[in-house]
């Protein structure tokens, strides 16, 4: 037996905001239970951060300074936490901690998808282990769902609620009638926003993380860069209660698909039938179904912030290292994307070429004759139409909504600008993605 093993696990934190204090909150709470699984201690023994009063911790035995270099530079140190968050000095603390041979479990999505693939390099190089378990649905475990759980199956596809800013508004505008920037306010207020809300709202948070599963769901190399990404800011209440009507509740949706044409990564609002599973996860509650073509469709769904359901999965990936560790292994049994031969060439499909069906709010005049020139042009186009509900409202314009079969995205683009160019439209429209989320390839 290795008599390293008498001796505990030593964790440097670097960054000690919500995930970082988590980290240690619960390695105190639950540090019984752990050990117990693990069969070792595990300490935390430094901190690196710039916001905390250095004099709270001088009962602790916990070495606190601000220096995160300093932190990742100790030879005692045997597991570095990236709770930073960003990427200056985030990157170079990561990569650095690699290069000295530190194992580092970062909740840092930013990080991994836009820098991922240049870190997991070193990674490999040096022989230690990368994780980041947090920076993708929070406490949900769907990266070790996808990386091992699935391992069996080729992904067909994915689609998740990614975002528990976002879906804390949606929920709030559906269940409510209250207003985007009076529900983004309290979203902040309760801690769930990240430091600039604009990554929650636009979209941004989301397609960091979309990306990440992406990668590790098809074995492709991290492009965020090559991620479709729409926000929710221009939903209206209105178009909320319109999908209500048609039978869909209105969902911020990341899907990665696979199809013929190569893999489709796009974040964008999205109308899915309320009788599905994904469409009642409420609140700041995140969810992931996931197509694979062994097992069918399974859903994965839990917090997806917070500071002890993120800390929960941090402190799972210390404790996977920690075993191995145990085990006197070093490189990573798993490979940080899941697959050790990476599709370097499989094409990403441009947001043009993909096919749904949507959603189209069209504001426009009340006279006689402008449905007819509407659904004119969508045949035009080769669209047809599934639904449409129009309102009786006492202004002299009327929404016209419209649910269509499926269509290609670009016979689509083409359809609006030229229903946009009609005298009677009298504002833009707005047009809104529906999927089905069936057991079959097609997400
Ligand atoms: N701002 C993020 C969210 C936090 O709302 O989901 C977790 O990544």
């Amino acid at each position: 037996m290795n008599s390293d093993l008498d001796k505990p696990i030593k964790i440097g934190i670097c960054g000690f905001g919500t995930v970082g204090g988590g980290t240690l909150a619960l390695l105190q709470s639950n540090g019984d239970e752990i050990s117990r699984r693990l069969g070792r201690n595990i300490q935390v023994s430094r901190i690196a951060s710039r916001s905390i009063k250095i004099s709270d911790f001088d009962e602790s035995g916990i070495q606190v300074a601000t220096d995160p270099f300093e932190l990742i530079s100790d030879s005692e140190v045997d597991i570095v936490i990236e709770t930073l968050g960003g990427f200056d000095p985030a990157f170079e603390v990561v990569r650095q901690a690699l290069l000295n041979g530190k194992h580092v479990v970062t909740a840092n999505k930013a990080l991994i998808a836009e820098r991922g693939n240049e870190l997991f390099s070193v990674a490999q190089d040096n022989g230690v282990t990368l994780s980041y378990e947090s920076s993708v649905a929070g406490g949900i475990p769907i990266i070790k769902a996808l990386r091992e759980g699935l391992a069996a199956n080729k992904i067909n596809w994915l689609a998740g609620i990614i975002n528990g800013t976002g879906n804390f508004i949606l929920t709030e505008m559906a269940d409510k009638q209250r207003q985007f920037d009076d529900v983004l306010q309290q979203a902040q207020e309760l801690g769930y926003a990240e430091a600039d809300p604009t990554f929650d709202v636009e979209g941004i948070d989301a397609a960091h993380k979309l990306t990440i599963m992406a990668s590790i769901a098809f074995g492709i190399p991290l492009q965020f860069d090559k991620t479709y990404t729409e926000g929710i800011s221009h939903i209206k209440p209105e178009d909320i209660n319109y999908a209500a009507e048609l039978g869909y509740r209105i969902k911020h949706l990341g899907i990665a698909r696979l199809s013929d044409k190569g893999v489709e990564m796009r974040v964008h609002p999205t109308l899915i039938s309320r009788k599905q599973l994904l469409a009642n996860v409420d609140g700041v509650g995140n969810a992931v179904m996931v197509h694979g073509n062994a097992v069918g469709s399974t859903l994965y769904s839990g917090p997806g912030a917070g500071a002890a359901a993120t800390a929960s999965a941090v402190v799972a990936d210390i404790i996977d290292i920690a075993r191995a560790m145990e085990q006197g292994i070093t490189t990573p049994i798993v490979p940080a994307l899941g697959y050790r031969t990476i599709h370097q060439d499989l094409k990403v499909v441009d947001i043009e070429d993909i096919e749904s069906e949507y959603y189209l709010r069209i504001p426009a005049k009340d006279v006689v004759g402008v449905m007819a020139k509407i659904s004119n042009i969508l045949q035009e186009c080769g669209i047809s139409i599934e639904a449409v509900i129009q309102k009786e409202v006492s202004s002299d314009s009327v929404p016209i909504v419209i649910l269509t079969h499926r269509a290609v995205e670009k016979q689509m683009n083409s359809a609006i600008s030229a229903i946009e160019q009609l005298q009677d439209i009298v504002g833009t429209i707005t047009r809104i993605r529906v999927e089905t989320l069936t057991e079959n390839s097609e997400a």
